[in-house]
């Protein structure tokens, strides 16, 4: 076993075992690893490859890059890329290779992401609102909130946030920042706090955050253009496994799954199939793979994790 650089803590891997028994499937085959994070994942795999397989791991944190290539520095089969996980064509271009036997991804952000105070994904207090997962980008959760118009945020509030009192929350954020734009993680939260009662409010924040995040990353474009793009690219017979953390995410993996497995737009009534669209994909059963009691009670970040699988055909 090789000797791997103890550094301190950054994320911990979810449904670990899971992800090694359904895509752990050549041991000299080509990864491609499109949220490479603190590299958790990363390291079960090449414990297990060989030295002929290529693991190609991708993120647009830098940071997270800077983390990964220490702790993997004993193996010298890994690709590191900074870019967009959809970005796959330029990542193996980068790599010197054309088609990945296995395309893994494990959506949202690291542990030491949202423990970083200074990267504002958290709702703790006098945090400033940022939430780009790539400092190279310009736009943050602020600007997004000094700058959309009113119907542009309830309509990221409601769609990427499933927010009930959307339209209040928008009108009362337009009104404020006329007196004092919203910079930090209080601003937002006492607006909030206004528009929604009781206990209600708890949930809110979680939305609400989450839909900024989502705007400011291009988070379900980016996963949906992955998608079709990962497809096109895997060798038959290939694995694409996706981990996602809510149902927004959860929902379009599923979907796309299921239109590829079976994508016929035929009236049923038809007794042949006559649109000519041929299944790209079987789904791997169980159709959804969740963590265990026992892995949510050691590491609670995993329990609204949902796991999907599908090979090529
Ligand atoms: C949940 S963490 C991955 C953790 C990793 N599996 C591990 O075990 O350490 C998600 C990572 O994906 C990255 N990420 C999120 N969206 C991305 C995208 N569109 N392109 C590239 N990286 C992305 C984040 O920066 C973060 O580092």
């Amino acid at each position: 076993m090789k000797k791997v650089n103890k550094l301190p803590f950054y994320h911990e891997p979810v449904l670990a075992q899971e992800v090694l028994h359904y895509l752990l499937i050549n041991p000299d085959g080509i990864y491609y690893d499109g949220t490479l994070g603190g590299g958790g994942h990363a390291l079960l795999f090449l414990q297990k490859l060989t030295s002929q397989a290529l693991y190609i791991g991708v993120d647009r944190d830098e940071q997270a890059l800077e983390y990964a290539r220490r702790r993997l520095s004993a193996f010298h089969n890994v690709v590191y890329y900074h870019g967009l996980y959809n970005d796959i064509g330029s990542a193996l271009q980068a790599a010197n290779c054309s088609r990945p036997d296995v395309i893994f991804l494990d959506l949202g952000v690291s542990s030491h992401q949202i423990n970083s105070d200074q990267r504002g994904f958290a709702f703790r207090p006098h945090i400033a609102l940022d939430m780009r997962m790539d400092r190279e980008q310009a736009l943050t959760a602020a600007d997004i909130l000094a700058e959309y118009e009113e119907k542009d945020l309830i309509r990221i509030f409601k769609e990427y946030g499933e927010e009930r009192h959307s339209r209040r929350i928008a009108r009362v954020i337009v009104r404020q920042r006329s007196e004092k734009p919203l910079r930090f993680s209080d601003d937002l939260i006492s607006v909030i706090e206004r528009c929604v009662p009781g206990k209600q409010k708890i949930k809110s924040y979680a939305r609400i955050f989450q839909a900024l995040r989502i705007e400011v990353n291009r988070e379900l474009d980016i996963l949906k253009e992955a998608l079709e793009q990962g497809l096109n690219y895997l060798k038959p017979g290939g694995r694409m496994g996706v981990i996602s953390y809510h149902s927004l995410e959860d929902r379009m993996v599923k979907n796309f799954f299921k239109e590829q497995e079976n994508p016929c737009t035929c009236p049923p009534e038809l007794p042949v199939c006559v649109c000519g669209k041929q299944p790209r994909l079987k789904r791997l059963r169980p159709w959804l793979i969740i963590p265990t009691e026992e892995e949510i009670k050691k590491n609670p970040r995993a329990r609204s994790a949902k796991f999907r699988v599908g090979e090529k055909l």
